[in-house]
């Protein structure tokens, strides 16, 4: 699946972020990723880092690229050209399977969790714990409150609630403590307040930054800007399927994120 090789020079590509430093591998690094679909080049020679323990907002308009970015890193979407780097290997072939092995986990707010389970059941689908022979209840349990404290997710009520019965925000949250139990090393959000009220919304910003601190790495789709200058420590700004722009968040204000996503360009940017 990798193979040993140095990381690509810092010099390759135009949009490198030299900022990010180098003294530790890369968790994540794109070069030259395309992927056209027939006629649509929905990615045009992407090269983007993703360092471990940073938010990074990726913004753009509709239609911009930011979903098949992301689905070409979680392995959905094969790429029609270029490479991806985790922790300094390059990846060679690239499934979901391999993708989530590796630590890349995606989150979906509304896909992936099963109503008619309850929380416990939800964080262990798949990966159910059994002692002789029969589903380790108690210890599955015991580790789903651990998590979720961890992480402070203090607004859930009881683990044994059907996650049916939960609000967007908590969904969101049990979604995310099912990846940080199996180990991921990248979670990666596609538009996770959209659907949120103010207090919901507030509550899934805290968990991502949770998430920051823990030296998990965050890769963030967001329309809603004040949600991205809240809580990114990174921009990526995707335009017609192209990365225009990446760095600190402290390059950027309200109006040159604006400028670069309408445009794909900012005499503003600092
Ligand atoms: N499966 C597909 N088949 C053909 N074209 C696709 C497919 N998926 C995406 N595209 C095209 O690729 C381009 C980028 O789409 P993508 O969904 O990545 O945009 P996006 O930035 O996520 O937009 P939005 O903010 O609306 O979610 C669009 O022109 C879209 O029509
Ligand atoms: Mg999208």
């Amino acid at each position: 699946m990798s193979e040993s090789e140095t990381n690509p020079r810092e010099s390759d590509g135009a949009t490198v972020d030299s900022d990010v430093g180098d003294r530790e591998p890369m968790l994540l690094r794109l070069r030259g990723v395309s992927k056209n679909f027939g006629a649509v080049q929905a990615l045009r020679h992407v090269d983007l880092d993703v360092p471990a323990g940073k938010v990074t907002a990726l913004i753009g308009d509709n239609g911009a690229g930011k979903s098949t970015l992301i689905k070409a890193i979680a392995g959905i979407w094969e790429l029609s050209s270029g490479e991806k780097w985790w922790l300094g290997n390059k990846m060679v072939s690239h499934t979901p399977k391999e993708a989530s092995d590796l630590g890349i986990a995606t989150v979906y707010q509304d896909l992936a969790l099963c109503d008619n389970l309850d929380i416990v059941s939800n964080m262990y689908l798949g990966f159910e714990k059994t002692k002789s022979g029969v589903l380790d209840e108690v210890s599955m349990e015991v580790r789903t409150k651990e998590t979720l404290r961890d992480l402070s997710v203090s607004t859930v009520q009881s683990v044994r609630q059907l996650v049916g019965s939960l609000s967007g925000g908590q969904r969101q949250a049990i979604a995310v403590a099912r990846a940080v139990m199996r180990d991921a090393k990248l979670v990666i959000m596609d538009e996770p307040t959209a659907a949120l009220g103010v207090t919901q919304t507030a509550q899934v910003l805290d968990l991502i930054r949770t998430l920051a601190s823990k030296g998990i790495a965050v890769l963030v789709i967001s329309h809603n800007l004040n949600d991205v200058f809240a809580v990114a420590d990174r921009i990526a700004v995707m335009y017609l399927g192209t990365l225009v722009s990446s760095g600190p968040i402290e390059s950027y204000d309200m109006s040159s994120a604006v400028d670069l996503i309408t445009t794909g360009t900012s005499t503003r940017a600092a």
